[in-house]
C-alpha cells in the first residue's frame, strides 16, 4: 500500500500525485508550539505501508526538523518504507569548502537525510562538480527531469528561440531543453563575487540576434544572475528575453524586477509560486508508478 503525507505547503502536490498513482493521502498535523518547537503527529493506519512524505525543501532550515519528526513517527507507527519526495533539494550549491573552515553543507546534509530516509525522489538537482546524486547520498535517488515540458513550451509558444543559459552550469539544462525545442543554445561565463554581486563575461550573439532569447537557470535566488544576463541582453538591442527558472526560490521584489527586464518570467511548481507554468507531478508520478501513468 502507498500512502502520500504532505508536509504544510505541499498538499496540492499530495493530492495530484495521489491521484496521478491511485494512492491514498493520509494527513499529518503539524504545528509550532509557543516557544518555536515543532509538534508533528501522522494520522490514519501506517502498519506495512510504503509512505511518501512530500516536501519541497525551499527553505530547509525550518523544514528539516518537521521531517525528521514526521519520518521518524512514520516508522514508530508501522510503515515498512519511508521515501522523501522533495521537488527541490537544498544544499547542493557548497559543494567544495571554497575557503578554509567552511562546513561541505551538501555532505553533511545529505548523510542526515540518508539516516531518515529509505529513498530520496527530486527534480534537477543542482549537479555542478558533482555528477550524480550518487557521490553524496547513500540511499537510493530518483532524479526527474523538467526539461521535455518546458522544451515543449519553448517549441510551441516562442517564435525562432535561442536558450541561453548564464553560466557554465547551466549548460546541462540548456542543453536539454534547447534539444525538445529544437533550436541552438549557448551559455555565458559567471564570477560570483558575493550572495548578490556576479558578473558575467560578455557573450558573442550577432549569430542569433534575430532570435527570441529565452534565459534558463536552475534556480533563481536572489535574482542577480538571472537580472545580470537580461541586462546584458539589452545592450545587445535583441528582444526582452523570456525567463525560465525550474526552482524558484525569488521574492516578490526579485519577481517584479526581472519582469521589468523580461517578456515573461515563469517555473516549474517545485516550489509553489505565482509564476508556476510548469507542473512536475505528472514526471514524478511516473518515476513513483511506472507504467501506470
Ligand atoms: C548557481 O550556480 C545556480 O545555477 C543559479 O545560477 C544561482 O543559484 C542563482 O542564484 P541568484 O539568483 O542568487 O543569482
Amino acid at each position: 500500500m502507498n500512502l502520500f503525507l504532505a508536509m504544510p505547503g505541499n498538499s496540492d502536490l499530495a493530492d495530484e500525485l495521489a491521484l496521478l498513482t491511485a494512492s491514498e493521502v493520509q494527513p499529518i498535523a503539524c504545528r509550532t508550539f509557543p516557544d518555536g518547537e515543532s509538534y508533528v503527529r501522522t494520522r490514519g493506519d501506517a502498519r506495512g505501508a510504503d509512505a511518501f512524505l512530500i516536501c519541497t525543501l525551499a527553505r530547509p532550515d525550518a523544514q528539516f526538523l518537521p521531517l525528521v519528526f514526521a519520518a521518524r513517527a512514520l516508522r514508530a507507527a508501522g510503515a515498512k518504507t519511508v521515501t522523501l519526495v522533495a521537488p527541490y533539494l537544498p544544499y547542493l550549491r557548497q559543494d567544495r569548502a571554497f575557503h578554509e573552515g567552511e562546513a561541505i553543507s551538501s555532505r553533511i546534509f545529505a548523510d542526515l537525510m540518508g539516516r531518515e530516509f529509505d529513498r530520496l525522489v527530486t527534480v534537477d538537482p543542482h549537479l555542478h562538480r558533482y555528477a550524480s546524486l550518487d557521490e553524496v547520498y547513500s540511499i537510493p535517488t530518483t532524479v526527474v527531469h523538467s526539461s521535455a515540458l518546458i522544451g515543449a513550451w519553448v517549441r510551441d509558444n516562442v517564435n525562432e528561440p535561442v536558450i541561453l543559459g548564464p553560466d557554465s552550469e547551466s549548460a546541462q539544462w540548456v542543453e536539454d531543453i534547447a534539444r525538445h525545442a529544437g533550436c541552438p543554445w549557448t551559455v555565458f561565463r559567471k564570477e560570483r563575487h558575493g550572495d548578490r554581486n556576479v558578473q558575467l563575461s560578455p557573450l558573442a550573439l550577432d549569430l542569433y540576434r534575430e532570435r527570441q532569447p529565452v534565459l534558463v537557470d536552475d534556480i533563481i535566488s536572489s535574482g542577480a544572475t538571472m537580472i545580470a544576463a537580461a541586462r546584458f541582453l539589452m545592450t545587445t538591442g535583441m528582444r526582452a528575453p523570456h525567463c525560465i527558472a525550474i526552482h524558484a526560490l525569488f521574492d516578490q521584489t526579485t519577481a517584479s524586477e526581472l519582469r521589468g527586464l523580461a517578456q515573461s518570467l515563469s517555473t516549474t511548481d517545485s516550489v509553489p509560486n505565482p509564476y508556476v507554468q510548469f507542473s512536475v507531478a505528472t514526471p514524478i508520478a511516473t518515476e513513483l508508478a511506472p507504467g501506470q501513468v
